[in-house]
């Protein structure tokens, strides 16, 4: 399948069963011939390899760190725009990401900065990859005092998605990429419960897909709609930094959820008719909604938001099932709305 964005660069999503098609794409762009690819030690043994051999015709350089959240650091982000200082990379030449979506926002982050900015293609190897991260251009790594806090809006030149990558995700990942499907199907209706029970589907990506390039084509720096895409995320990244990431970005989504329903429901009187269909919506994830610590202890994470203003902290709120809105609310109210 095949799916345009059209952002500031234009740029297209493409899905092949392998990665046999990714010189061929990558060659109706690419103007440079070295490549890095950036992978984790979990996606590296298994894939690899074989991007390295599709890749003819192209150098290809490698750089691989240990996987998890705690290393979109500041650190694997200085060493990655150090090995391409060090393999002479111009900025016509190419980093590559191979893997979810830490490895996305690492390597973004390094194709963002190395030289102003240099050519970059995503190879999202996980379902939230494929279905969120990899697309919109948004790429950070994280400080000790909150995620994603020091980025750069860089949108790829092309997004590649091998299917066959999905066959070796673990199941909690599957689930994590669930946490983030659901979201989209809180944002618009053309995501149904049916298609998420049939489980990761292309069909299901792509839905999901065309919902985000929809609102990053329309607010693609992030200064209105595109907030719409961070439902549950305000109170999901807290609980994510409090855990220290011992809990997944998906499954954060997935209690972050649940929270933004209760608040939604108090804010505006929903009947109980519709809680329980987002309710049961939410259930699709598979995923544990409770929040793992206090309510107190989540708020006070808040604080490091980046969607906070002086005044507080933007909730995305859900009038109905497909109807998000931006509420601006002070830690007292939010408080209020969650007891
Ligand atoms: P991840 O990159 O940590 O991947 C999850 C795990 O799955 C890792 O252990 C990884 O090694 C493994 N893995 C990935 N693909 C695999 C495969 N095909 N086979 C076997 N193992 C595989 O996390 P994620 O859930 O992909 O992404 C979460 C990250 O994405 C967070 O840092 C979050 O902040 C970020 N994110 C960014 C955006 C954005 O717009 N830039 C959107 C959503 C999330
Ligand atoms: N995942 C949030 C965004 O892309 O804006």
């Amino acid at each position: 399948m095949k799916l345009p964005v059209n952002a500031t660069k234009k740029y297209d999503i493409v899905s092949f069963p392998s990665f046999d098609f990714l010189a061929v794409e990558m060659k109706k762009k690419a103007r440079g011939k070295n490549v890095l690819i950036v992978s984790d030690d979990n996606v590296a043994p298994l894939y690899l390899e074989e991007v390295k051999s599709a890749l003819s015709g192209f150098f290809v350089h490698t750089f691989v760190f240990p996987a998890g959240e705690r290393s979109k650091n500041v650190d694997t982000y200085l060493k990655i725009v150090g090995a391409l200082a060090e393999n002479g990379f111009v900025r016509q030449d190419c980093v590559l990401a191979l893997g979810g979506g830490v490895v996305g926002d690492v390597a973004g982050f390094a194709a963002a900065t190395y030289m102003r900015g240099i050519s970059f293609v995503q190879c999202p190897t996980s379902f939230l990859a494929m279905i969120d991260s990899s697309v919109g251009g948004k790429t950070a790594v994280d400080l000790p005092q909150g995620k994603n806090l020091l980025g750069a809006f860089y949108q790829p030149d092309l997004v590649y998605i091998a299917l066959k990558t999905l066959s070796t995700l673990p199941e909690r990942e599957v689930r994590c990429g669930m946490g983030e499907a659901v979201k989209y199907a809180f944002l618009s209706e053309s995501v149904t419960p049916e298609l998420l029970k049939r489980g990761v589907t292309e069909e299901l990506i792509f839905e999901c897909l065309k919902i985000k390039a929809d609102i990053v084509e329309k607010d693609e720096f992030d200064k209105g709609t595109r907030a719409f895409l961070n439902l549950g995320h305000t109170l999901g990244h807290a609980v994510e930094k409090l855990s220290d990431y011992s809990l997944s970005h998906g499954e954060c989504v997935v209690k972050g959820l649940a929270k933004i329903i209760d608040m939604s429901v108090k804010k505006f009187s929903l009947s109980e008719e519709k809680k329980q269909k987002m309710i049961s919506l939410l259930a699709l994830s598979g995923t544990e909604p409770t929040l793992p610590f206090g309510l107190q202890e989540v708020l006070a994470e808040t604080v490091h938001d980046k969607k906070r203003e002086k005044s507080g902290v933007n909730f995305v709120l859900l009038k109905d099932i497909g109807k998000p809105t931006s509420v601006l609310l002070t830690a007292e109210e939010a408080e209020a709305l969650l007891q």
